[in-house]
Formats: structure tokens, C-alpha cells, sequence
């Protein structure tokens, strides 16, 4: 155990948690945490106030859609609330199979493994597969989750440019060749909404015997074959070994997934905690996925109509001269560099009736603080026209 670190200059845990800067400041600005007292489709109320929502990640639209409201509450009906018991023991059910070997077949992969979190999904992706003598290479910017796996998993850890292969190479070259090694990476970067450099990373950790896992929250349901995620877009899914990611972005519900060979999800089951030691995704929520996971590959129109919503919209931004950080997703940065822009742009939108989120140093790199909006198959034309006026009025007051 640590050693004790006792001083008297040490504030006690209520005098630290009272005079802390970090939530003094977040109160102060008043951009976060905020409750919507209504929802139709995008349109939030918040105080009375209703608002177009630009920074949801539900890219396809689905939330609202009837098969999966219908397969939710028909599996809460049949199966109750939750199944209370971690996987392991008493908490699995037959529709967590049949969820597990649709995805691992849409994905690519012999097998799946279903949690109650994306971030435990995603932290569980590390945590098991990686063992305290590995060596992983770390995308600079990856999301927290993978961060908390790559800690509790042990290893040491070397971070790489963001998105830079030729940096990775660099690292990798220079490492025992007699040490395991993984790289971590996202398909689609979500504040950036970058597209990984996928074949050049991979052939970069091949040339290495590097073990591959892709967080791929983001990109699956928008990129490759019927939304089958960053790695098929590229035709790489042999490659990665394990591919993991949330429920709550394209899926439009809650919960997550690591999909690998069946050895690798047998291996995870027996070594990672998050996995053995959370309780398993409730019935509706299964049921919710799978029926999402249907919708992916029988109704191709949702991508098409985000794709022409995400074209209309980088259309307006760069006709305004706005820095998108060279997005290629539907999650768009609007980069303004400092926080005071950031908010004064932020509170022009919300005077418009568009609502979207606050990304500020050190979330982002200094010099990068952002809005952060994302576009959606459910936005129709209407709020279309409300979100470009709110922008063309907030690019006009920074
Ligand atoms: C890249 C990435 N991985 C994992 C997660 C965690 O997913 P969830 O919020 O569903 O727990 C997120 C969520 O923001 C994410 O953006």
C-alpha cells in the first residue's frame, strides 16, 4: 500500500471539495449538466425554451423509432426490470446470446461479449486482453474509457501523436522487439470527428507484431457495409483483433460490446473484472440494441439521410469560414480557440433555439477549445434552416 501522505497543510476533504477551482469555474459558466424537462424528436424544452439538439450522437435518428420502443417494452413486459447478477453468475439471459451472435456476425468476428456500459465495454477491451508486461501505444486523444482500461490494466504505455502513423512507427522501432505490444485507437475520433488512419496504423502495429483494439463507438453504424463500423469501411476487419464500442451513439440506447476471435472473448470473461464484476444489460436495453441492429441492415435511408444532412450543414459551416478541424464524420467541431469565443458562440446558438456543448482546454488541446455538434438523420429540413440561421447569427457576433 501507498504510503500515507499526512500534512498539516492538507485541507480537509470537505474544505478541498468546497474551494475547488474546476467546479467553481463549471458552475460559473453554467454549460453543462443541464435538464430538458421535454423531448420530440431533436426538439428539447428546457425552462419553457425549446431548442433544435446539435449535439446528440444518435447520427442515425433511431431513438424515437417504433421497433425498437416496441422490442424495449416488449422485452420489459416478458423479462422485468433487470436480471440483478453479473454475466458470470446468475445474470445471463438467452436474449443477451442472440444480441452477442448478431453483432459478432455484423462485425465480422467469431464473437461478442454485451455490458451495461460503453465504458466498461471499452475499458474492458484493455483490461481483457492486456497483461501488466505488455506495452501498449496509445492514440493521444483516445476517450477516457480506454485511458481508465489502459491504468487498470497495468501496463506501461507510450502515447503517439494523434492519428500519426509515421509517429507510431517511430515509437514502435524503437521498443524490445521481445516485449508484447497493443495499440489503442478510435475508428471515429469523437470531438474531432477524425476517421482513423486506419490502413497506415495497422500496417505500421503489423510490422511491429503489434496486437490491435479499436474503440469503435462512433463509427459503427455510420461507416462501412450497412453501418458495419471504421474497419470494414476499410476492408480491415481481419486485421483489428478486437473491435469494441457503445450502444449509446448509433444504436440510439445504452450499453457496449468487445467483439474478437471466441478465444479472446473467453479469455476477457475470465480476466477482465469489469466484466466479472458488473451486472448485466437489463432486458430492454438488450432487446432496444438488437432491434437497432436490424434497422442498420434493413433500412439503409437513415444513413442516406444523414449523409445528406452532414453535406448540407459542412456546406454552411465552410461557406462561413468556420474550422471544422477537418472533420469527416458527423460529429463536426466548431474550433474557436478560446474559451470566452467558445462561450459567447454558445450562447448566441442557445438565443436561437439551438442547443449544443462546450469542449474547453483541457478536454481538448490548448488552443482547440470548441463547440462540439453533431448532426443527425432526424433532423429534418426545418430544423436545418433554424440551425443555420442560429450559426450564420452566432458566427456574426464572435
Ligand atoms: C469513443 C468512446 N468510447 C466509449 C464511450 C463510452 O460509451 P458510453 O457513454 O455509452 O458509456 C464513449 C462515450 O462518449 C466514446 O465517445
Amino acid at each position: 500500500m501507498a504510503p500515507l501522505l499526512r500534512s498539516s497543510k492538507n485541507p480537509s476533504i470537505w474544505e478541498r471539495i468546497r474551494s475547488d477551482e474546476t467546479t467553481k469555474l463549471r458552475l460559473k459558466y453554467d454549460a453543462y449538466y443541464h435538464i430538458f424537462e421535454e423531448q420530440t424528436g431533436t426538439r428539447v424544452k428546457k425552462e419553457g425554451k425549446e431548442y433544435v439538439m446539435l449535439s446528440s450522437n444518435d447520427y442515425l435518428g433511431l431513438s424515437q423509432h417504433p421497433k425498437i420502443k416496441e422490442a424495449a417494452t416488449d422485452a420489459l413486459q416478458m423479462w422485468g426490470s433487470s436480471t440483478t447478477g453479473a454475466r458470470l453468475a446468475n445474470g445471463g439471459r438467452i436474449f443477451h446470446r442472440e444480441l452477442e451472435e448478431e453483432l459478432a456476425d455484423f462485425m465480422g468476428k467469431e464473437a461478442c461479449h454485451v455490458f451495461s456500459a460503453g465504458y466498461l465495454a471499452c475499458a474492458s477491451a484493455i483490461t481483457g486482453f492486456i497483461d501488466r508486461k505488455d506495452l501498449i501505444f496509445a492514440d493521444k486523444n483516445l476517450h477516457s474509457s480506454l485511458w481508465s482500461g489502459i491504468q487498470l490494466s497495468g501496463a506501461a504505455c507510450e502515447r503517439f501523436a494523434h492519428n500519426h502513423p509515421e509517429h507510431l512507427s517511430e515509437l514502435l522501432a524503437t521498443e524490445d522487439p521481445k516485449v508484447q505490444k497493443a495499440l489503442v485507437l478510435e475508428g471515429i475520433y469523437s470531438m474531432e470527428g477524425h476517421i482513423a488512419k486506419l490502413p497506415a496504423l495497422v500496417q505500421a502495429a503489423k510490422e511491429f507484431n503489434t496486437f490491435i483494439i479499436l474503440d469503435d463507438a462512433h463509427g459503427v453504424g455510420v461507416l462501412g457495409q450497412d453501418g458495419r463500423g471504421t474497419a470494414d469501411h476499410f476492408g480491415l476487419t481481419d486485421e483489428v483483433d478486437v473491435i469494441c464500442g457503445s450502444f449509446s451513439k448509433s444504436f440510439s440506447g445504452i450499453g457496449g460490446f468487445v467483439c474478437s476471435s471466441q478465444d479472446g472473448i473467453d479469455y476477457m470473461r475470465s480476466h477482465s473484472k469489469q466484466t466479472i464484476f458488473s451486472a448485466a444489460l437489463p432486458p430492454a436495453a438488450t432487446a432496444g440494441a438488437h432491434a437497432a441492429l436490424k434497422i442498420f441492415r434493413s433500412e439503409p435511408e437513415h444513413r442516406e439521410r444523414l449523409n445528406q444532412n452532414l453535406s448540407r450543414y459542412l456546406s454552411l459551416l465552410n461557406e462561413l469560414g468556420l474550422d471544422t478541424w477537418e472533420s469527416e464524420s458527423p460529429a463536426v467541431p466548431i474550433v474557436l480557440g478560446k474559451k470566452e469565443k467558445v462561450y459567447y458562440f454558445w450562447k448566441a446558438l442557445l438565443e436561437k433555439g439551438v442547443y449544443a456543448i462546450i469542449s474547453i482546454a483541457p478536454g481538448v488541446p490548448p488552443g482547440k477549445d470548441l463547440i462540439r455538434t453533431a448532426i443527425s438523420a432526424a433532423h429534418t429540413d426545418e430544423d436545418l434552416d433554424i440551425i443555420e440561421e442560429a450559426i450564420r447569427y452566432a458566427a456574426s457576433k464572435v
